[in-house]
């Protein structure tokens, strides 16, 4: 086991996606996970990348990851838990992600990179989201100017901060109303 809440060395990362391969279970002291096929995608790019590896590296040593696990994801988006209160969230998408209103979830970090977006979040409570919960969001949304288009019905799209306020977690997903 690695012990809990040590900082992973930047050895380490190399060898987690050095070992990153299809059907195969990533086994390594602070790594456990099987990878669905659109993390795989994702990691396989980051592989095949290194200008992408060696700034991913950074960002992982610099908010002190001590964990890398698979937590879910979709077709464009992989997110990862790298430590108790971090996420790694890594979006394929052309869109240009800078602003984040304040319905939505807001990240410690953003790289913009190659039709790529990697974020490190605060980590969310995803289970027992309420209507009231989505609606919270849905009226600050609004208060904003904004308007979820997609997935507004979705628990999955919704996160609890630890200060337990919901936001919105999907990147897109929402555009300013006119
Ligand atoms: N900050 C976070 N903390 C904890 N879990 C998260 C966080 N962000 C996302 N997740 C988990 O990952 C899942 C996927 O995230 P998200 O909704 O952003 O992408 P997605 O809908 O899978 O994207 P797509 O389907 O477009 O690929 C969420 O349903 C949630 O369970
Ligand atoms: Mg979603």
């Amino acid at each position: 086991m690695w012990p809990f809440n040590m900082r992973i060395p930047k050895e380490e990362y190399e060898k987690l996606l050095l070992s990153v391969k299809p059907n195969k279970k990533v086994n390594l002291p602070w790594a456990e996970f099987e990878l669905d096929p659109n993390a795989l995608k994702h990691l396989n790019k980051i592989n095949n990348d290194p200008e992408l590896k060696r700034k991913i590296i950074d960002f992982l040593y610099k908010f002190k990851a001590t964990e890398f696990k698979y937590i879910n994801g979709g077709f464009t988006t992989s997110v990862f838990s790298i430590s108790e209160g971090l996420v790694l969230k890594i979006v394929f998408t052309s869109e240009d992600i800078n602003s984040f209103p304040n319905f939505v979830i807001k990240p410690y970090e953003v790289l913009s990179y190659k039709g790529l977006v990697v974020m490190i979040c605060p980590k969310v409570k995803t289970m027992g989201i309420t209507k009231k919960d989505r609606l919270t969001v849905i009226k600050e949304a609004q208060n904003e100017g904004f308007e979820i288009v997609d997935g507004k019905d979705d628990n999955d799209n919704y996160g609890i901060l630890p200060n337990g306020k919901p936001k919105w977690l999907d990147i897109g997903g929402y555009k300013k109303i006119k």
